[in-house]
């Protein structure tokens, strides 16, 4: 993996047109960032399209990103092919320059903001006995990622379409997302019987299984309802397929616990499932909203998806190295519920006796921390960080067809700031 200074070039971020899409991942990210603060209320790029440019100083950190170099380079040797091998993206140069979930969304904060107020009210308006749930529900340390990709994509496909500002649909398409989110989990903690989310106590720990049950149900009505009203027929097969799917992927987890011969690919599925779905369906949908074609919703959809998946890999080599203090719930659980998941699936191609430990269900006494061992020394860890870099990979392929922006950058930060969880 090539990864470069850049102190010797100047970088001028002038739009490369390639088949119709943007090529011009030479903008430097913190210069674009820092003008992007002084033009925070609006679009970075009135007059930033295709024939604008913006004069980028010089930079001494690493390159995260190391397509910019490919480009860079295809660019100096007058190629016409830059687009080939633009996505690389190096895994351990994340450590070095953190980015925090904050900085990630500054530039949708005032979108989040909104869409905060309005869920609580959502929620609380008609059913005063959900109001202190919802309030539990909706404070409970969520990122609002979803609604976050919505907002960032929105923005950036918005302004292909010379829109000036958010449409009251996308502001609503978010709501139902993060609606949506929120209700798969308090089912999901339901049905995991999980005390504890983000460091917190659930919904039906707080309030008992009726309340989490019922809060669930009005929030996936809720945003079928809101759903329905946005009379966009494509937006609403889209989202409701998400729905379906959620049910599909837990019942497709619970029909193969303790399976030592689930595939990489039945786990992508059911990955696809439970988490890229929605994070396809939200990217896609916002792109939809702002009129854009085809190929741009397209691209917006596989963005979604690789980055969910990503996101999905991610998540579960987490479960087996970081502490129940930094879960905010107990460590290894996917492990111990017989939930196998990549860094499983690939120790189980290297080290036959963890098969036997697994289909024993852990009747041993010390036979889960054992297991845990023999994944983590046999390279199955390893061998899904490249799974989840490879899929952070094509995400980022998927976002060359935008115009240059903050909202690109920050979706981009976005793949980069999921990987950096386990660099
Ligand atoms: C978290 O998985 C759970 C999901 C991403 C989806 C849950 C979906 C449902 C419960 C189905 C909802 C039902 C209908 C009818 C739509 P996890 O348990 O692996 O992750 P966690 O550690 O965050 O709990
Ligand atoms: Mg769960």
């Amino acid at each position: 993996m090539m990864s470069v200074t850049s102190k010797s070039i100047d970088f001028v971020g002038k739009n490369l047109v390639y088949g119709g899409c943007f090529s011009n991942a030479s903008f430097d990210r913190y210069t674009v960032r820092n003008y992007a603060k002084v033009n925070s209320k609006g679009f970075l790029g009135r007059g930033h399209g295709a024939s604008n440019s913006i004069c980028c100083k010089k930079r001494s950190t690493q390159c995260r990103v190391s397509s910019i170099m490919n480009i860079v380079e295809s660019t100096l040797n007058g190629g016409t092919q830059a687009i080939q091998g633009l996505t690389g993206l190096d895994l351990k140069n994340y450590s070095e320059t953190p980015i925090s979930s904050t900085q990630l969304f500054d530039v949708v904060a005032d979108d989040l903001q909104m869409l905060n107020k309005n869920l609580q009210s959502i929620v609380g308006a008609e059913n005063p006995v959900l109001m202190s749930a919802a309030e539990q529900i909706f404070s409970a340390g969520g990122k609002r990622m979803r609604p976050a990709l919505v907002f960032l994509v929105s923005r950036a496909t918005a302004e292909l379409l010379g829109l000036t500002e958010l449409t009251a649909k996308h502001r609503r398409l978010a709501e139902i997302i993060e609606m949506i989110h929120t209700a798969s989990l308090i089912h999901d903690d339901v049905l995991d019987e999980s005390d504890l989310r983000r460091g917190k106590e659930t919904v039906h720990q707080l309030f008992g299984t009726r309340v989490a049950v019922l809060a669930g149900d009005f929030m996936f009505a809720q945003s079928s309802w809101y759903l329905a009203n946005l009379e966009n027929i494509e937006v609403i097969k889209l989202i409701s397929q998400v729905i379906k799917d959620f049910a599909s992927g837990e019942i497709k987890q619970a029909s193969s616990l303790f399976d030592c011969d689930v595939k990489l690919d039945e786990y992508l599925i059911k990955s696809y499932y439970k988490t890229a779905s929605l994070m396809a369906a939200s990217t896609k949908g916002a792109a939809i909203f702002s009129g854009a074609d085809n190929i741009i919703s397209e691209k917006m959809y596989e963005y979604g998806k690789n980055l969910g998946l990503s996101f999905q890999v991610v998540d579960d080599i987490l479960d087996f190295t970081q502490s129940a203090e930094q879960l905010g719930k107990p460590a290894a659980t996917d492990l111990s519920k017989g939930n196998l998941t990549a860094p499983v699936i690939f120790a189980l191609e290297k080290e036959p006796k963890l098969r036997d430990i697994i289909e024993s269900e852990f009747s041993e006494t010390g036979s889960l921390a054992e297991a845990i061992e023999l994944v983590k020394g046999c390279g199955g860890i390893e061998r899904a960080q490249e799974l989840a870099k490879e899929k952070a990979d094509l995400a980022i392929q998927s976002l060359q067809c935008l115009p240059q922006s903050v909202f690109r950058l920050a979706l981009e930060d976005m793949v980069a700031y999921n990987l950096q969880r386990i660099a």
